[in-house]
């Protein structure tokens, strides 16, 4: 039941410092140490290569998961669109792990990939929130979320909740494999949850955001480099679902080879900047969109913020930078729907689970 919020979108956003420490309890161990099933750690550590399929936001979450494993497990790992893997399936490694991360455990089109890859003799993994679902029986092994029933069309907590057990496996992985760390995973996952809750109380500077910046515009691009790139692209999705907005997220380097030539008078540009490797390019980026015309508005990290920036996000661990980030333009984008009078619950044309290809 949404109770007194006036739409479980607004609800399911809010609920998500919850959703993080429901994970942070079902995959510690009383000692400290993440509890995770003996055969999924024996999977990860004899694969070659990992496989991410997923479609939509789902799998948004998984091209921030290829990051976290990558860089903090060392193993390699590449993300597909699940409807493209299933006709153009690219060549695997020896030893592949297929991960299939869907909210609905429904999603026809990465059920597809998970016949054809079982065909195959490989083994998969599903990350769900829904355990009893047809990927999760399936699939050789199942992680759940934890994000408890997801009523609205846009993901939102669901897409959180997979991030962070992506962050638990890569850590799992890492340690499996002997590698140190230098960070406690645990806590940085907690501050996380302690972060999202400042950001769920600034719902009214989001909402001027959303005012100032979309109440009339036709589009909207997101911009953003490496991770920022990933939650841009998230962003767009969420907006564009929801509002019918047309917004798109493109990779600030790619703006100069064409994008760029869509800017107009007042075209918001919504530019994530929360990594420091990539601060001043994607800062360059902005310049050359505002002198092209466009209102760019930018949602910076605390250290790596300058004057003028619209939003400045409190500092959480690098690698779980977006688990924060995106709920800024989660919020965003459902202020930006209700000011343009959109069914935000249900919008029109989609449906909550995609059960056909
Ligand atoms: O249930 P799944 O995670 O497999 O669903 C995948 C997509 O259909 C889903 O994420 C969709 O993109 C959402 N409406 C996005 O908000």
């Amino acid at each position: 039941e949404k109770g007194t919020y006036p739409h479980y979108m607004l609800k399911e956003i809010d609920e998500q410092p919850l959703v993080i420490r429901n994970i942070i309890s079902k995959y510690q161990k009383e000692n400290g140490e993440i509890k995770l099933d003996e055969d999924i750690r024996k999977a990860m550590q004899a694969a070659d290569r990992i496989y991410i399929i997923a479609a939509g936001t789902s799998y948004h979450a998984g091209l921030v998961g290829k990051q976290l494993i990558e860089s903090i497990a060392k193993k390699p790992v590449e993300t597909h669109i699940a409807s493209e893997f299933l006709y153009n399936m690219p060549l695997v490694s020896e030893k592949p792990l297929f991960i299939f991360i869907s909210q609905s455990g429904e999603t026809a089109d990465s059920r597809g990939v998970l016949v054809n890859v079982k065909k195959l003799g490989y083994p998969a993994l599903t990350i769900t929130n829904v355990p009893g679902s047809t990927l999760s029986r399936e699939a050789d092994f199942t992680l759940h979320t934890y994000a408890g029933p997801e009523i609205a069309v846009a993901s939102t907590k669901a897409y959180t909740a997979q991030m962070a057990v992506l962050a638990i496996l890569a850590v799992d992985t890492a340690k499996a494999r002997g590698l140190t760390l230098d960070f406690d995973p645990i806590k940085e996952l907690s501050i996380v949850g302690t972060v999202m809750e400042t950001l769920c109380d600034q719902k009214e500077a989001l909402e001027k955001i959303a005012r100032e910046y979309l109440s009339v515009t036709r589009n909207c691009f997101f911009i953003g480099r490496a991770s920022d790139y990933y939650v841009g692209l998230e962003g767009a999705l969420k907006l564009k679902e929801i509002s019918y907005i047309q917004a798109e997220g493109f990779a600030g380097g790619e703006l100069k080879h064409g994008t760029i030539a869509l800017i107009e008078e007042g075209t918001p540009v919504i530019a994530l900047a929360t990594q420091k490797h990539v601060n001043l390019s994607i800062r360059g980026n902005v310049k050359e969109v505002a002198a092209r015309g466009a209102n760019p508005c930018i949602i910076s990290l605390e250290g790596l913020n300058a004057d003028n920036d619209a939003f400045v996000l409190p500092k959480v661990h690098d690698y779980l930078t977006p688990l924060v980030a995106v709920i800024p333009l989660q919020l965003i984008s459902y202020y930006a729907a209700l000011h343009r009078g959109c069914d935000v619950d249900k919008p029109r044309n989609l449906a909550k689970s995609v059960t056909v290809e």
